[in-house]
């Protein structure tokens, strides 16, 4: 899987924090309760030579180990029993001095045995989410809020197809799946499937970077001049999936033209997929961005047409 690093990194971090403190808080009770409960202090001794009784029990010898193990069972319970009424007592509840951690699956660590827990697959596809740029429209933009109600009589049965295609191309994902061309005036989902795209991408631990058009193409102009900028070219063009939203928003220059063809092309080389929205129209496109690049998008992508009203007017309307 292909984590992004520094995210992996960070998450790792912030579970050796997040156990370290649980670990911490547990004995800073247990000691301060010693402290202050005598009679705890005795029966966590006890309980602690019950540990030692056993083992002694164990290796002394066949005969009559049934009968010892459980008495220092029984022993054991009673004292468990005695230390749990003993808090409770004093107002504590029976695990008080427990290590309360927040995911009991994998205490923490973030992995069940060999496999990582799904508290951390979550931690990091919220990360990633957040670090590809979409947090905010991944919240309102899946493909269980996408509705074909929006389109009717043949632009609904588009749309459909549209949909099957993108439900089945984030299924099967791979880095060298297919790359989608979405074609289509705007208010017509372009975006909302494509981040419901990114969003079972990034769960399958994919690194899927999100930029708009005009976004990258000021963060080419600013990485030029050595100034701090949104989207880390490198990041752009390394990315197991790539999606680049609204192309054809902004007016291109030679410098963009010419971008987003090596763009385009090194992503195709390193055998990567990316998703391409535009409101152009093809003949547009080729105005725009030049034959070069519309036939490279037209001959290479998968293009799908979106068609229909402008859901956000209807949306509004209603
Ligand atoms: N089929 C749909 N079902 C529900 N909401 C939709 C649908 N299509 C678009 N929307 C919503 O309408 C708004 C515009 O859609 P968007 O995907 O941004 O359009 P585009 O990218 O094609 O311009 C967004 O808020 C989006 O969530
Ligand atoms: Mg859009
Ligand atoms: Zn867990």
């Amino acid at each position: 899987m292909a984590y992004r690093k520094d995210n992996l990194r960070t998450v790792k971090q912030a579970y050796t924090e997040k156990r370290a403190r649980a670990l911490g808080i547990a004995r800073a009770r247990l000691a301060e309760l010693h402290r202050t409960i005598p009679e705890l202090c005795e029966i966590d001794s006890a309980l602690a030579e019950t540990g030692m009784k056993l083992v002694n029990a164990i290796t002394a010898g066949a005969e009559g180990i049934t009968e010892r193990v459980a008495a220092i069972r029984a022993e054991n319970e009673e004292l468990q029993e005695a230390r749990a009424a003993t808090l409770r007592f004093y107002g504590y509840s029976a695990d008080y001095t427990d290590v309360h951690y927040e995911c009991e699956d994998c205490k923490d660590t973030g992995y069940v045995g060999t496999a990582m827990c799904a508290c951390m697959k979550r931690a990091l596809s919220l990360l990633s989410l957040e670090s590809a740029g979409l947090a905010p429209l991944a919240r309102t933009q899946r493909f269980d809020t996408f509705s074909l109600d929006y389109y009717q009589g043949d632009d609904r049965l588009t749309m459909q197809a549209n949909l099957e295609i993108a439900k089945r191309y984030a299924a099967s994902f791979t880095p060298a799946s297919e790359s989608l061309l979405f074609l289509g005036k705007t208010g017509l989902g372009k975006t909302h499937l494509s981040t419901s795209i990114a969003v079972e991408v990034i769960d399958k631990g994919y690194d899927v970077v999100y930029a708009s058009a005009p976004t990258l193409f000021l963060s080419l102009e600013a990485q030029k001049f050595g100034r701090d900028s949104d989207i880390h070219i490198e990041e752009a063009e390394d990315a197991d999936l790539l999606i680049l939203d609204d192309l054809g928003t902004e007016n291109p220059s030679p410098l963009h033209v010419n971008f987003l063809y090596r763009l385009v092309n090194t992503r195709m080389v390193s055998g990567k997929a990316t998703i391409i929205n535009t409101n152009l129209t093809v003949r547009e496109l080729r105005e725009r961005y030049t034959d070069r690049v519309a036939s490279r998008l037209l001959g290479e992508y998968l293009v799908l047409g979106f068609v229909g009203k402008d859901v956000r007017m209807q949306k509004i309307g209603t």
